[in-house]
């Protein structure tokens, strides 16, 4: 992510604002009712608010390549991320042969999710989306790609990129935010990149079982805790970066969700893993600062807030999308951690209520849908709106299905599918180039998606002209 994107996007977040303020003259939509003990009720909220944000995809794809969005790369693999998970707590599979398609397409040529096209100026937790989206697509089953790796094998190449990426030359280790030398920040440790490959390790070990994550999450950890980015001593504080120029004397403090929420769901899935009291520890201290901070007392207690950037409306691109994935990351917590679930089963369902009250926009650019706004707290549309709004609504109210439905695997053992081509593919793993070459055969099937889901929109579009 990067700061010369986010300035624009600033920009951007101004438009919509304008836009829907010439827009308050057309009819009020209504609400999307939500009943947060029914799942048929949040099944088809988020129905409702996926078909929109898929509309922004296909809308904002640049010059067609799949799973590259205009001015952001890494946007569409948290995306797919969701959709994943929200197929496998609702059983809604009518996405899933784009999220395979395209999940796989990004992965690139070396699948690895770095790409020459775009490795230039990519950051860690740029690649580091699309690992934990190549993981959630293993632990929920999701179908594999016939001759292509697992989907384990691509989360594994995220991994051990980063893993090799540890910097030794400064602060006793850690991940830099930026990668090259070329690009400002390739010093500094921040909390996503770090928490990010924190998840994605303790995710990949409780997976395969192989003590190499488990090992290298707990390394990262103590890293972390050692450094200024977590402080447990100061009520479990989680700072957003620390330079490494200064040997991480210093710390940047601005308070993010999603910074708390991806070493949260790491200690979950090392407390699931280990039953060690360290990991318990850690994330009954994490949950209970995110819980206060978060959730703020004039809005009830129970709905979460961008406390940052919502109320000016100077949330860019990337802030409008971090509660979203929170909320789905405290649901893990919920399910691995049953101790938790007491004290986060109200914010989740208080956030989805409120999601479903201010879901009513409506827009000229995606016309008949049920427009998401920013401020899940504001009892109507407040005027943001685009696929990074709806991606969070929908992890909001997913993150519900999943405290219904649970997770049905989360590990090998419970996966055949997955089972089966972790095992099938292992010995390719070491050397991802020597997978299988993309044939004919995958030529005209993705041709084909691509027309079929080209047809769609244009079936979409032409039956929404005539409503
Ligand atoms: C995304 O798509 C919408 C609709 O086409 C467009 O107005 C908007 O400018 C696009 N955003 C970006 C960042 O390209
Ligand atoms: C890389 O860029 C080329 C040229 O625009 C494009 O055809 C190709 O699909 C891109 N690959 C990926 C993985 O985005
Ligand atoms: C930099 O920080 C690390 C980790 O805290 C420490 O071990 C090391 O001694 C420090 N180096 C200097 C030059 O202060
Ligand atoms: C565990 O993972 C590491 C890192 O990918 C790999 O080098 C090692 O061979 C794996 N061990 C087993 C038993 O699969
Ligand atoms: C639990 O966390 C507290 C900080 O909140 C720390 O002082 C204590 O040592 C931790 N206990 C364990 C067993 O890790
Ligand atoms: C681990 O998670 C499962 C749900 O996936 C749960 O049933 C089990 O109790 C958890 N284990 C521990 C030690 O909390």
């Amino acid at each position: 992510m990067r700061w010369a994107a986010l300035r624009s996007l600033f920009c951007g977040g101004g438009a919509a604002l304008a836009l829907a303020l010439l827009l308050q003259g057309r009819p009020v939509r209504a609400d999307i009712p939500i009943d947060v003990s029914s799942t048929d009720s949040l099944k088809s909220a988020c129905k409702e608010i996926a078909a929109p944000m898929m509309e922004y995809y296909a809308q904002n794809q640049t010059e067609g390549i799949p799973g590259k969005l205009t001015d952001t790369w890494y946007v569409a693999g948290a995306m797919f991320m969701t959709l994943i998970q929200y197929w496998q707590a609702s059983g809604d599979n009518q996405y899933n042969s784009v999220v395979s398609h395209d999940l796989m397409f990004q992965a690139g040529r070396n699948y690895d999710y770095f790409d020459s096209n775009y490795s230039r100026w990519l950051g860690n937790d740029d690649q580091m989306f699309w690992g934990l989206a190549a993981i959630t697509a293993s632990e929920t089953g999701f179908p594999q790609v016939d001759g292509k790796p697992t989907w384990t094998t691509l989360a594994r190449a995220v991994f051990q990129m980063q893993a090799d990426r540890w910097d030794m030359s400064s602060c006793g280790g850690g991940l830099d935010w930026q990668i090259h030398l070329w690009q400002d920040g390739h010093t500094m440790r921040n909390s996503i990149s770090n928490g990010g490959l924190f998840q994605l390790a303790a995710r990949l070990g409780h997976f395969t079982k192989n003590t190499t994550y488990l090992e290298f999450a707990e390394k990262i950890w103590d890293w972390s805790v050692d450094s200024p980015l977590i402080q447990p001593q100061n009520g479990w504080f989680v700072a957003d970066s620390t330079e490494g120029k200064n040997n991480c004397s210093d710390s940047g403090d601005m308070q993010w969700t999603y910074n708390y929420g991806t070493y949260l769901a790491g200690c979950a899935y090392m407390y699931n893993e280990t039953r060690s009291e360290k990991w318990l520890n850690a994330t009954t201290g994490l949950l209970a600062r995110l819980e206060d901070y978060f959730f703020p007392k004039e809005y009830g207690s129970n709905v979460i807030s961008e406390v940052a950037c919502e109320k000016l409306h100077t949330c860019n691109r990337n802030m409008l999308c971090f509660k979203g994935w929170t909320t789905m990351w405290m649901a893990y917590t919920a399910i691995l951690v049953p101790q938790t679930r007491e004290t986060i089963v109200p914010k989740l369902q208080g956030s989805a209520t409120a999601i479903g009250k201010m879901c009513d926009g409506s827009s000229t650019l995606v016309p008949e849908t049920n427009l998401c706004g920013n401020r899940w707290y504001q009892d109507s549309f407040d005027g943001i709106q685009g696929l990074e709004v709806q991606m969070a609504a929908l992890g909001g109210i997913t993150a519900n299905l999943m405290l219904l439905t649970g997770t049905t695997a989360l590990t090998i053992d419970n996966n055949p599918n997955a089972q089966e081509h972790y095992t099938d593919t292992s010995d390719d793993e070491a050397t991802p180039g020597a997978l299988p070459g993309i044939t004919t055969a995958d030529r005209v099937g993705s041709w084909m998606l691509t027309a079929i889901w080209g047809l769609g929109i244009a079936a979409a579009s032409w039956w929404l002209i005539k409503q």
